[in-house]
């Protein structure tokens, strides 16, 4: 006799937790927190473990796996899933229209469904009584794999049907894996040293052909549903559109951005919107399906061969081709980064013709093994730099051998060395080095550095390569007819360069020693030590344990200080630029009272209004005070803004004194100059 409480309670569980399931998963609108969720779910697979006579393949808790699979089994579809035709152009498109007006004997423009073509797996599923029976893979057409238990897992395909379903219904949508996931389950792949999947639909494929469930039901799989294969005992719809509505009323996801248009103008003009938000969308597609929308015309128009008359599939550009690896070269960056770029066979792949692919480090290019004169898979999607992602291995010619870091830079011919056991290689000319010059100069002039209006990238190149600029000094030594000398340099232009130049003589210490370009030595780190040091001089003679005193500087930039400032080349290049004339207000300590709050510790927490918390910081460190991010007890003050949060709630449970904005504005009245 099975026990009639659990047994309804049990019930009452499944039909709740599908409920749940589809405002979570299909709807995204869930009603009940995550927590009561999973508490009912707890509920229900205790209960299920007590009553095992009580077991459904179809209950919410079989969404975790199931018993592993020897392999998987062939079945036949009810109805064989067709392929479609392809149209690339718009004149394509009208051609199609105007075959089916033919074939129909009517010029009036025809109703299309339009539908995103989305790049996954093709599955059918069938429901007997509203229940999920059976889901395959499209196989040839007639014949497919039988992938119950892996779709049984993907939680927004309905397991029980909802509203008034029919008897019999087998539907078929697209599989897929969205971006997001994707880009997750890569990176989490990675981290565990495994070979991440090269692409979604790879990913989605991968993930179906799982023999063991548990592993699916951890891959975040999603499935849009986009046609009726089968419909038996219930209502009948008459067109795409409606069929589409109500599958959604039976529980299935359909994608949002289905759309009805009549005729090719509007298909041409959907398919145009959707391309340029192609790289904004949560999946990815490659092209849209227009099927003409009223079932009657459908059966009407029939099929040729293996697809339909009435449907055809209008393609992007491909995200993805192949092409042949000619070199791979090496770049050298500012601070001396070595780093692989290869050299492609120029390839028309995401809407434009590619010649060169990002290969990132060293790591990327042992994982790849992508060796000189490989066929590989280049791949653009939307504005991303091209990228290298797999090597055709069957194509690879004999011999080809692997790529090695270069032991000396392929600019300057200086040795390269591997930054401890990090992936990154580096020059070691430093300055010498005209890759690294280059991108210093470029680095000195920009407008957060010593802000030199026009003095381009191209500009900067064209100088260093001509042999007028060897370090930054010599910028300011540069005359009229040296500028003339160059490409579309007039004497307009010369001018302007000359009086930037000019220009960037006032400056601060701050931005100076940003310019500079000491490796990690960002802005804010450039202004704090200004303010804690006051001069060049103080930073030049600071010892490591005075440079490990100031906040944001721990022992590896205290450590590219040091190196910058002993280098004789650096101390050079500085005195030369003072001479040149180069200069800033120093930050005289001693006349503002100095160090006058060296010892203390503030934190500050919540908006100031007459300030932003960096400002309040520099000032505050620039009297000697550490500012720092956490209250504890050895805190002397909290300065506390407007929206103060729990720091402020710490520092009163520990008893440390909590100042208001106008108090600090005292307290650096008191000491500022
Ligand atoms: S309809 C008879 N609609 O594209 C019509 N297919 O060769 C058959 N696909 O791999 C397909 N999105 O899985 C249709 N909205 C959509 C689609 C779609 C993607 C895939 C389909 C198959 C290929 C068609």
């Amino acid at each position: 006799m099975p026990d009639i409480p659990a047994a309804s309670r049990i019930a009452e569980l499944r039909e709740q937790l599908h409920q749940h399931n589809h405002l979570y998963y299909v709807l995204d609108t869930p009603d009940i927190p995550d927590a009561e969720y999973d508490r009912m779910l707890r509920e229900l697979q205790s209960l299920e473990a007590q009553h095992p006579e009580m077991f459904d393949p179809n209950s919410p808790s079989q969404r975790v796996g199931s018993p592993i699979l020897d392999k998987f089994t062939s079945v036949e579809h009810l109805v064989p899933m067709l392929s479609l035709d392809n149209v690339f152009t718009e004149d394509e498109l009208t051609a199609f229209e105007q075959r089916l007006q033919e074939r129909l004997g009517s010029d009036s423009p025809i109703v299309f469904t339009c539908e995103p073509k989305l790049d996954g797996i093709a599955v059918s599923l069938l429901y007997e009584q509203g229940n999920f029976v059976r889901a395959a893979t499209r196989g040839d057409g007639r014949r497919g794999e039988d992938i119950s238990a892996n779709v049984r897992t993907i939680a927004s395909i309905p397991l029980k049907l909802m509203g008034s379903y029919p008897q019999r219904l087998e539907i078929r949508g697209e599989i897929f894996m969205p971006l997001q996931g994707f880009y997750e389950f890569n990176a989490q792949a990675e981290r565990n040293g495994e070979k991440p999947f090269v692409n979604p639909r790879n990913a989605a494929a991968g993930s179906l052909r799982q023999l063991d469930s548990t592993l699916t039901a951890q891959r975040p799989l999603d499935m849009y549903c986009y046609s009726i294969g089968l419909i038996e005992g219930g209502e009948q719809p008459n067109s795409q559109f409606e069929a589409l509505a109500y599958l959604k009323t039976l529980g299935f996801k359909i994608n949002p951005e289905v759309v009805r248009a009549t005729g090719a103008e509007q298909c041409f003009a959907y398919y145009q919107a959707l391309q340029a938000r192609r790289d904004q969308l949560p999946y990815e597609i490659d092209g849209i399906v227009y099927k003409v929308d009223d079932f009657r015309l459908q059966q009407t128009l029939g099929f040729v061969s293996r697809a339909p008359r009435w449907a055809t599939a209008h393609k992007f550009p491909a995200q993805e081709e192949m092409t042949e690896l000619l070199a791979v070269e090496f770049q050298v960056g500012r601070t001396g980064a070595v780093t692989p770029v290869a050299r492609l066979a120029p390839v028309f792949v995401g809407g434009v013709t590619v010649s060169n692919a990002t290969l990132h480090n060293m790591d990327e290019v042992d994982r790849l093994d992508v060796r000189a004169g490989d066929t590989v898979v280049v791949r653009r999607a939307g504005d991303v730099i091209p990228q290298i992602v797999q090597v055709v291995k069957g194509k690879r010619k004999k011999g080809a051998r692997k790529v090695k870091p270069p032991a000396v830079c392929p600019v300057c011919e200086s040795a390269v060395v591997r930054e401890g056991d990090a992936a990154a290689y580096r020059c070691t000319g430093g300055l010498v080095c005209a890759a690294q010059r280059k991108q210093a100069l470029k680095h000195f002039a920009s407008r957060r550095a010593m802000d030199i209006d026009g003095l381009g990238d191209k500009l900067i190149e064209q100088m260093v390569d001509e042999g007028l600029l060897r370090s930054a000094s010599d910028l300011y030594t540069l005359q009229e007819a040296d500028l003339l000398n160059l490409d579309r340099m007039g004497s307009k232009s010369v001018a302007n360069v000359l009086s930037a130049i000019e220009a960037s003589k006032k400056t601060s210490l701050g931005r100076f020693l940003y310019a500079l370009g000491i490796r990690e030595v960002g802005e804010t780190t450039a202004n704090t030590l200004a303010a804690q040091f006051g001069t060049l001089d103080a930073i030049v003679s600071a010892d490591a344990e005075a440079l490990l005193a100031v906040d944001d500087v721990g022992p590896v930039v205290a450590q590219n200080l040091l190196e910058f400032f002993a280098n004789k080349d650096n101390a050079r290049v500085i005195q030369a630029l003072i001479e040149a004339g180069v200069h800033w207000q120093d930050i005289d300590l001693a006349d503002r009272g100095g160090q006058a709050l060296a010892g203390n510790t503030y934190v500050l927490t919540g908006t100031l209004e007459g300030m932003s918390r960096d400002q309040a910081k520099q000032r505050l460190q620039a009297l000697g005070a550490k500012v720092s991010g956490s209250v504890s007890s050895k805190t002397t003050a909290l300065i506390a803004g407007e929206k103060a949060g729990s720091k402020l709630g710490k520092a009163e449970k520990l008893g440390v004194t909590v100042l208001s904005e106008e108090q600090l504005l005292a307290l650096l009245a008191e000491y500022e100059g």
